[in-house]
């Protein structure tokens, strides 16, 4: 297994950024009534001015305020995606000059640059245009708007120097993240702003360094974020000087020497460090160095760390540490488990060969979320924590049985043990497991048939391992079941049409087994699994027929692409961790081992068994499907005219087939169809013409000796050239491929052209971590989060909104 398909987990930790400025001014108490018509006239010839179908008239009205004396507009709180198009220098918003409150961020203004007319609105004190597809430089204008307390510029393409701020002496937050700024910070920026409390400069060009003035405690700097930039190592020094930092992000900085974690001893409230990319000087990891020791969230991923850090003993408040992708070598000291407030360890992509102490090391550790993920650990795996919740040894080497102590964590959520190399029977207690993935080890007997009512399984991944019996009927107990992936056993049972009951299975693969008897039912009624999207029954010994209904209510729904980018099936998201569910891949002639999938990847193999009979014309009605594969089977008749009306279709293999007739011309109109193989049928006359099947290799016409015309040699007009090539080859190899590797080597040609819309990250499981940071923060904060983990499983998308108050003083 190569390493490009590997799933790589990592933690990043959310920052503290989405700080809620609390104000209690009085433009909070007013409502849009109180605006003056000749205003709300004003506000609708603003909202014309774009495409607003992303908002009704109420939404946009609702994020208005006014001055309830004069009836002025004060506040426009634009709802996000509410508008498109080019902010004019002369738009009408720049006619509401008594604007205090103004947040345009989350729309779509189409690259504008910022008018310079900004600079009308003097009374703004909040300005946000975030992610707004802002572009060019910041007017030298803003530098007017000398009320502003808060100003978010962060993720749109600004250009050119750090915006003219210095005159801004009220800003306490400035985020210009996410964008293309370049140059130096100027030197005077932190004297000039002595209420910053705030500062993200993240993921820019800006190098050179930051003056800090000397007398340090002035300055009100709580978070500063200067990662993914090309800062130079003379930047540490004078952060040594802002004292009352709670949260610092140097990832990704550009220096040439290790850096020296001991710089920042002086900073005593230091809660949060994120210091990832960079190489780290050894010794300011050794137990004798002193960072601070208020420190709760460490993170030192993609380092160059060899040993393990042993400062990690002295931080008892720790409760977040990301070692991943280093090069840690050896066991996981014994006194790391005893960190007494340790809660998430990822220790992911070392080369970790186990772990000291005795199998019960892990037993007391308070951690919750554990990922170990892809070392280089043997032996027998240790006794998991009491309170662990997502539990990840995905590729190390483990022998010996999964320990059954995972049947008394009642607190455990995902347990990820696939690609190790465990014996025995599975645990007889997946009830309360959302995920369970065990897939590539060496388990043998039945997958326990103990799933009771009210089972939370959501994923059940556990192919490739010696698995016997028949599929356990109590899995009709799992109504959450979205995700079962039986394939590569030695699973002897009939098709599981009882798995129609529930009702959100989308994925489900029982490939390479011993499956047998007929796909359909005696009444030759339609297969209907209510939300399936992936079906594979490939090289198993099904037989008999398919009724021409068969393809009826198959619901494909048509889940696209969306505007926030694809959508993964099974995205497991929460505010700590997501999981996403990977399947091998088999499609256009490839095969990718544990791919992400697109929710509108919709598929069908039934390849390699014994069916016979014709290709039910109602597969034309699964409009979505993008690949079908009925290859290697009996099938007889003709290729159904209504595969023309797969219009997504990018993979057609109906190849070694008793299939007669010609391919209809119909299917030449298929215009995504990358791959198509008809190869080893009865099939004459002539092949399609056009582009995807003229482009196809010869070979995926051969052993038809009636067909004629491109790509094979000789036109229809003239006698067909006996193709003279034995079936020597052995087509049936699959070829072990990634497809990133195949788009490469093919060439971005129009074939090959629409690979990666449907294909997949190199990685699919992200961790997303929030650490309370506040002053307000309880004690048992953490924990009552995991508590809380069930609940807010699926909060996720309300991260942003998971916002603290600041008790700031404005
Ligand atoms: C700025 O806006 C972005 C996008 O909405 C948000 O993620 C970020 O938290 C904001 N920054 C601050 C300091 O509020
Ligand atoms: C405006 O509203 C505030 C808060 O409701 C109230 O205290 C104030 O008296 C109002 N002013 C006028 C002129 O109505
Ligand atoms: C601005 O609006 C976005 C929604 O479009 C919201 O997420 C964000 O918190 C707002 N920021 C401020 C400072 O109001
Ligand atoms: C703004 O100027 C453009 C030309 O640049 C003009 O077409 C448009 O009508 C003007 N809009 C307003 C609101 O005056
Ligand atoms: C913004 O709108 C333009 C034009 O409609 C579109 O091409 C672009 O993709 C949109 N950008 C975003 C980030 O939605
Ligand atoms: C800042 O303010 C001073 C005086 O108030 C003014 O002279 C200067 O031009 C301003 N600088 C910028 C960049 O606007
Ligand atoms: C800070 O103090 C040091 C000496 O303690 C001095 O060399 C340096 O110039 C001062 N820096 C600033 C910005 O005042
Ligand atoms: C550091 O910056 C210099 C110049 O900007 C660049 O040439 C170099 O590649 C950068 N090095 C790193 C490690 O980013
Ligand atoms: C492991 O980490 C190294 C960097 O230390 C990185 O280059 C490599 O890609 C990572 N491996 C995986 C599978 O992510
Ligand atoms: C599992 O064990 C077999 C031999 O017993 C070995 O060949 C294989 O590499 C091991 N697999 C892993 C993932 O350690
Ligand atoms: C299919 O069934 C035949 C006998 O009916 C058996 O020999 C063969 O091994 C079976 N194939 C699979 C893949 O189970
Ligand atoms: C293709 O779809 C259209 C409309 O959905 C339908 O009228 C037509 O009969 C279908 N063609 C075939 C061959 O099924």
């Amino acid at each position: 297994m190569s390493l490009s398909h590997l799933r790589l987990r990592f933690l990043s930790i959310l920052l503290l950024y989405g700080v809620v400025v609390v104000f209690t001014s009085s433009f909070l108490m007013i409502k849009a009534l109180e605006c003056s018509p000749d205003q709300i006239e004003a506000l609708l010839q603003f909202k014309n001015e774009f495409e607003s179908e992303g908002c009704n008239r109420r939404d946009y009205l609702n994020g208005v305020r006014c001055d309830n004396s004069t009836g002025l507009v004060t506040k426009i709180q634009l709802p996000s995606g509410c508008f498109t198009g080019i902010l004019k220098p002369n738009s009408s918003l720049f006619e509401f000059h008594h604007l205090r409150y103004l947040n345009l961020s989350h729309n779509n203004f189409t690259s504008s640059s910022l008018p310079l007319e900004f600079s009308n609105l003097k009374n703004l004190e909040v300005l946000s245009l975030a992610s707004s597809s802002f572009t060019g430089l910041v007017p030298s204008s803003f530098s007017n708007l000398i009320s502003l307390t808060h100003l978010n510029l962060s993720h749109n393409d600004l250009t050119g120097s750090f915006p003219l701020v210095r005159n801004l002496t009220k800003l306490s937050i400035l985020d210009l993240s996410s964008n293309q700024f370049s140059g130096t910070i100027p030197s005077d920026l932190l004297p000039s702003l002595p209420f910053l409390t705030h500062l993200n400069l993240k993921q820019n060009h800006l190098t050179g360094s930051i003056e800090v003035p000397n007398s340090s405690s002035s300055s009100r700097l709580v978070l500063l974020s200067l990662g993914n930039n090309q800062f130079e190592g003379e930047i540490l020094k004078p952060i040594s000087n802002l004292i009352n930092l709670k949260n610092l992000d140097l990832s990704s900085l550009n220096i040439s020497y290790p850096l020296d974690l001991r710089l920042f001893s002086s900073l005593k409230s230091l809660l949060l460090l994120d210091v990832s990319k960079n190489r780290i000087l050894p010794a300011s990891l050794s137990s004798d160095s002193y960072i601070p020791l208020s420190l709760e969230s460490l993170v030192l991923k993609y380092g160059d760390i060899i040993e393990f850090p042993s400062i990690l003993k002295t931080l008892k408040n720790l409760q977040h540490i990301d070692v991943s992708n280093n090069i840690i070598q050896g066991k996981v000291p014994e006194w790391f488990w005893k960190l007494p407030r340790l809660s998430i360890a990822n220790l992911v992509n070392n080369s970790f060969t186990g772990f000291e102490g005795s199998s019960e090391v892990l037993l007391k550790s308070s951690v919750q979320i554990l990922d170990f993920a892809y070392n280089s650990m043997t032996g027998a795996f240790p006794i998991p924590p009491l309170k662990i919740v997502y539990l990840s040894a995905w590729n190390n080497s483990f022998t010996g049985n999964i320990p059954l102590e995972i049947c008394n964590r009642s607190s455990l959520v995902v347990l990820d043990l696939s690609y190790n190399n465990f014996t025995g029977t599975i645990p007889p207690c997946l009830n309360n497991l959302k995920i369970v993935n065990l897939r590539k080890n060496s388990l043998e007997g039945s997958i326990p048939d103990e799933f009771s009512r009210g089972a939370l399984t959501q994923t059940l991944d556990v192919g490739f391992n010696r698995l016997t019996g028949k599929l356990p009927r109590s899995l009709l107990n799992c109504s959450f079941l979205r995700f079962l992936s039986v394939d590569n056993n030695r699973i002897e049972d009939t098709f599981p049409f009882w798995l129609k009951a529930l009702p959100n299975l989308r994925v489900f693969t029982l490939r390479s087994n011993r499956f047998f008897g007929h796909l359909s039912t005696p009444d030759q009624g339609p297969l209907a699994f209510p939300e399936l999207r992936i079906l594979e029954l490939s090289d198993n010994n099904f037989t008999g027929s398919l009724p021409p209904s068969y393809f009826l209510n198959w619901k494909a729904s048509s889940l696209k692409i969306n505007e926030d980018g694809p959508i993964y099936m099974g995205d497991y998201k929460n505010a700590y961790y997501s999981y996403e569910d990977t399947l091998d891949l088999q499609y256009k002639g490839l095969f990718m081992e544990q791919g992400k999938v697109l929710t509108s990847y919709s598929t069908i193999d039934f390849s390699r068994n014994k069916l016979e009979g014709q290709i039910p014309e109602s597969i034309g009605l699964l409009k979505e499907l993008i690949a079908l594969n009925l290859s290697n089977n009996a099938f007889t008749g003709h290729i159904p005219l209504s595969l023309a009306n797969v219009t997504e279709l990018e993979s057609l293999d109906l190849s070694r087939n008793q299939l007669s007739g010609n391919i209809p011309r119909e299917l030449g109109s298929l215009s995504f169809l990358a791959y198509v193989s008809v190869a080893h049928n009865q099939l004459k006359g002539e092949i399609p013409q056009g582009p995807q099947f003229s482009g196809q290799a010869e070979s995926s016409f051969e052993g038809n000796v009636g067909l004629c015309g491109l790509p094979l040699q000789g036109s229809c007009f003239a006698p067909p050239i006996q193709q003279p090539k034995e079936e020597d080859e052995d087509e049936e190899e699959e070829q072990v491929l990634s497809w990133k590797a195949v788009v490469i080597g093919y060439g971005p040609g129009l074939l090959f052209g629409l690979v990666l819309a449907h294909v997949i990250a190199s990685y699919n499981l992200k961790w997303f971590v929030k650490i309370v940071g506040s002053d307000k923060r309880k004690e048992e904060n953490q924990v009552e989060m995991f508590m809380s983990l069930d609940s807010r499983w699926d909060s996720f998308n309300n991260m942003h909104s998971v916002e603290q108050e600041s008790d700031m003083k404005i």
